[in-house]
């Protein structure tokens, strides 16, 4: 190791390192660089003090200010839960879908809330828009099986269809050619009676014969003129709506073997509010009355 000394050409004091003849000189460093170093270890012995930071065995220092960023997110949620547990609770409070209606806010936040919970429970079954599949019913149309006011909608949700819930919406149609009901020949007289009852051209014989069939039987869920009856959940047979299909072959195997579809029940799945925001939300689809 060489010698501490001056540089003959800058003179500046050397740290005395010297490799194959290159000499490190002592610069001092700059001053602006100092101050800002000394600033850090300033602040940062600040932010000891005020801020979680050091850990330790079973916890970590939490500092004078008792920060978390974790109680933060806690108190915030809180916070939006109470907002909505007020919309929540007038949305309970409203006598009437009128009343949510009257009010443009609860509507909004109804209508919204309401969608989301249709796309996440309901969706899977009536599609996404509501605009149903074959067996399970188009919510857009004014065309109901069951009623489309809005209690009697809630009524559909809160207990089903056949569900197993005791206080469900149960009809059965029977599978009157497997249970042996009808004979094959009368069963397709039956098709063209119900083909005939939705303006369609249909076999004058048969719907002729098939007309006292369907007054003796059908006529006491279907009505004497097909129309159907909500409060039996028996569509309306004239509209040319189907809910499985109105193509002859279709009805002879609602005929042959019946239907019985399931629409769950709601009631133990879904909080009040949410179901009260899903009748509003379907009642809104266009076809609520
Ligand atoms: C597993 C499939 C399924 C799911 C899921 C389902 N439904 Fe249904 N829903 C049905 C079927 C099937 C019917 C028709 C039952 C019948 O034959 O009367 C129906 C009928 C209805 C009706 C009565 C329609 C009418 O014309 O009277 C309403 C209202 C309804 N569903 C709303 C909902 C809502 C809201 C949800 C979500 C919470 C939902 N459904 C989830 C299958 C389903
Ligand atoms: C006990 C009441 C009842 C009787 C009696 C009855 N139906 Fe039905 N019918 C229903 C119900 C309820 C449905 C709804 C379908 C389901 O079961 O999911 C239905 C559905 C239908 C459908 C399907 C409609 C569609 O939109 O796809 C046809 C067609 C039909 N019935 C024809 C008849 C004919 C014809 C008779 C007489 C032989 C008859 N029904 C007797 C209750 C009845």
């Amino acid at each position: 190791m060489a010698e501490q000394e001056i540089d003959e050409h800058s003179g500046v004091e050397t740290t005395g390192h010297e490799w194959d003849g290159i000499k490190e000189l002592n610069n001092p460093l700059p001053r602006w660089w100092l101050l800002v170093f000394y600033g850090t270890i300033a602040v940062s012995i600040v932010y000891w003090i005020l801020m979680p930071s050091w850990p330790g065995i079973t916890g970590y220092a939490k500092g004078l200010r008792n920060y978390s960023e974790r109680d933060r997110v806690e108190n915030e949620v809180a916070e939006f839960n109470a907002k909505r547990a007020q919309t929540m609770n007038r949305l309970l409070a409203a006598p009437s879908i009128a009343d949510i209606e009257k009010d443009p806010d609860l509507l909004q936040y109804t209508l919204a809330a309401g969608g989301s919970i249709f796309g996440d429970n309901c969706a899977t079954c009536h599609g996404a828009g509501g605009q149903g599949a074959p067996g399970f019913p188009n919510l857009n149309d004014d065309d109901w099986l069951w009623g489309g006011s809005f209690s009697e909608i809630e009524q559909t949700i809160r207990y089903g269809v056949r569900s197993g819930n005791p206080k469900a919406h149960v009809n059965v149609m029977q599978a009157y050619g497997k249970d042996g009901v009808f004979k094959p020949d009368q069963i397709s007289d039956l098709v063209e009676y119900v083909v005939s009852l939705s303006g369609r051209e249909a076999d004058p014989a048969a719907v002729a014969r098939a007309a006292p069939l369907f007054a003796g039987t059908c006529a006491a869920c279907h009505g004497p003129d097909g129309k159907g009856n909500q409060s039996l959940g028996a569509p309306n047979l004239t509209d040319d709506i189907w809910l499985y299909g109105g193509d002859r072959k279709t009805i002879r195997q609602t005929l042959m073997y019946g239907r019985g579809g399931v629409m769950p029940a709601w009631a133990d799945r879904l909080s009040e509010e949410q179901i009260t925001a899903l009748a509003v939300y379907v009642h809104s689809l266009g076809g609520g009355q």
